[in-house]
């Protein structure tokens, strides 16, 4: 069974998103074909940042993703239900889903973060799918049970990037299922790894996804940096409902 799929690129992505230059490569991954699709700043800036930092020096390093495995406790998947970490990076959430007997996908930008994830989980990396792609940029052929992101919608500031980014999801996404959405809870940090990012609340969540989509829960969270700071986090888990 291939391991890696394959995304497909809408037209209409293009020519809202024309000021980036927009490369398009077959690779790749664990020896079968996906197409990644992405643009070419936030490739580079995301590769550098994994490249220069070792994973558990990372500024959003979780020793182990507490909130995200009691939310997704909550919800009450069942076992081989399909879970896709949207700017998963090298976070060990991947290898709790695995533990817990899902289905995982890791969906991110940067080909070093998931070099480094697919480096720490050895033979385990073979059950996972690996997805090089812009979230903003790419639409699902499968289709999951839960969508999880934490901190990567925060660093889509263009509404544009905002809007393809619930497109994406809306398309990804079965009847049912569940998104947990994490990033910086307003009042906290406004900048992330260098770059600016938006402060989501559940109104704004709301409106980005549309009435498709029902809020489930909010919760926040104290981040602790690895250097010993604190970042106010907020998660909110929404339910598709049509
Ligand atoms: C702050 S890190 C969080 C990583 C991980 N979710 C965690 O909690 O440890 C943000 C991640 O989002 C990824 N990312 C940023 N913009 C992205 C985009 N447009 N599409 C896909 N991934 C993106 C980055 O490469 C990085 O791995």
């Amino acid at each position: 069974m291939n391991p890696c799929s394959v995304w497909a690129y809408p037209a209409v992505f293009a020519l809202i998103h024309i000021k980036y230059a927009i490369r398009r490569a077959v690779v790749r991954c664990g020896g079968h074909r996906h197409i990644k699709h992405m643009s070419g700043s936030s490739q580079t800036h995301w590769d550098k940042v994994y490249s220069g930092t070792p994973p558990e020096q990372a500024s959003w390093r979780q020793a182990r993703p507490e909130v995200s495995l009691e939310l997704i406790g909550a919800i009450g998947l069942r076992r081989g239900a399909a879970v896709i970490d949207v700017g998963g990076g090298a976070s060990t959430l991947v290898d709790h889903l695995l533990e817990q007997g899902f289905a995982p996908t890791v969906l991110d930008i940067s080909h070093a973060a998931l070099a480094q994830a697919r480096t720490r989980l050895g033979p385990r990396a073979e059950q996972v799918r690996w997805v090089i792609a812009d979230v903003a940029k790419c639409r699902p052929e499968a289709q999951f049970d839960l969508w999880h992101d934490r901190a990567a919608l925060h660093f889509l500031i263009e509404p544009a990037d905002q809007q393809a980014y619930a497109a994406c999801l809306h398309a990804a996404l079965k009847p049912g299922g569940h998104a947990i959405i994490a990033g910086f809870a307003p009042g906290g940090p406004e900048r992330c790894s260098g770059l600016p990012v938006v402060q989501h609340d559940a109104a704004s969540l709301a409106a980005l996804l549309g009435p498709g989509f029902e809020l489930v829960h909010a919760r926040d969270e104290t981040h602790r940096t690895p250097a010993g700071a604190e970042q106010a986090f907020r998660y909110h888990v929404f339910r598709r409902i049509a």
